[in-house]
């Protein structure tokens, strides 16, 4: 069965590495993150936004995710990332997830503490945990923009009283990461407010630090993709060594979507330049999923540090 982050977070806490959340919209990304994490044994979070819940229907994602479970015996989440409202939470917690995120960053400080309440008493009078959000990342969350001028790092001195006011079972902070391929500008040099974390750190000890807009943006997959049509100029991510400082630290939860995405798209791009004549899908997504079963090992062992810990 699903299993809730509960463990899997004290663990990766207590062993200063983190679990990937990896994002999960259809078939092949779930078996391709899936067998990876079979593969290094690890721990895993399938996570759910509310365009994958668009694209491919509730139903079927859960179906998806449970029919990973048939073919592990891992330790796996399913979490809805960046839920919105009260609505979708409970939707998402009456109909099969183990965790949700109510993201309520874009209301001031009291509202998002009574939206992030409701959703606790209702989750976890069902046994399911919350993911919380204070401060705002840069660029493209879901459909809000947020430029990265009005970017607002999370306070350090609002952590212990929202986690204790809504009783979350972990916190999204802001700290430099942002949502997409283009995270930083070119020539600006990648930098995260690490004292800020660690700051969080000491204010909540022993408590999960969620980061999200985690991608590195391989260069590997960027240039497969421009070398077989695709236009990508100037995609930076986080240095996979900021993320393993991460990791070390309390971060517990590192959100993955852009690199998957760019590994997926890598693959059918060069398959199909390649082999122009084809036009089974399976040829072109068999080399787009052996891509995503490639870049989570990678994160799985290199960066997240959580192999072998399932
Ligand atoms: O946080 C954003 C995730 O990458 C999900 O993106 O809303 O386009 O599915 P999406
Ligand atoms: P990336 O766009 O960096 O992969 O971030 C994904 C994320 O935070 C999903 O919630
Ligand atoms: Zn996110
Ligand atoms: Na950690």
């Amino acid at each position: 069965a699903l299993v809730t982050t509960k463990e899997m977070f004290q663990k990766a806490y207590d062993g200063g590495y983190a679990i990937g959340a990896f994002n999960v919209n259809n078939m092949e990304i779930v078996q391709g993150i899936t067998e990876a994490a079979k593969e290094e044994n690890a721990p895993v979070i399938l996570q759910v936004s509310a365009g994958a819940r668009k694209y491919a229907k509730h139903a079927y994602l859960v179906k998806l995710v449970e029919a990973a479970l048939i073919d592990t015996d891992l330790p796996i989440a399913l979490h809805l990332d960046h839920g919105d409202d009260f609505e979708i939470c409970k939707s998402c917690i009456d109909g099969g997830f183990t965790s949700v995120m109510i993201d309520g960053s874009k209301h001031s400080f009291e509202d998002n503490i009574a939206l992030t309440k409701k959703v606790v008493e209702y989750a976890h009078a069902h046994g399911v945990v919350v993911e919380g959000e204070l401060g705002k990342l840069a660029g493209i969350e879901d459909d809000v923009n947020v430029s990265a001028e009005d970017a607002s790092y999370t306070r350090p001195d609002e952590v212990e009283e929202f986690v204790s006011r809504t009783g979350v079972d972990s916190l999204a902070i802001a700290i430099g990461t942002s949502h997409g391929a283009f995270k930083f500008k070119p020539g600006q040099k990648p930098q995260l407010r690490f004292d800020i974390l660690e700051e969080v750190g000491k204010r909540l000890p022993n408590f999960p630090i969620v980061l999200h807009g985690a991608s590195s943006v391989s260069q590997e997959y960027v240039k497969i993709i421009q070398q077989f049509g695709g236009k990508l100029d100037d995609a930076i991510g986080i240095p996979e060594e900021m993320l393993r400082q991460a990791a070390r630290m309390a971060v517990c939860k590192i959100n993955i979507d852009s690199d998957l995405r760019l590994a997926f798209t890598a693959g059918i791009r060069e398959y199909l330049a390649t082999n122009p004549s084809h036009f089974d899908p399976r040829q072109y997504l068999t080399p787009a999923r052996n891509n995503i079963k490639a870049v989570v090992k990678h994160k799985l062992v290199n960066v997240l540090g959580c192999a072998g810990k399932a």
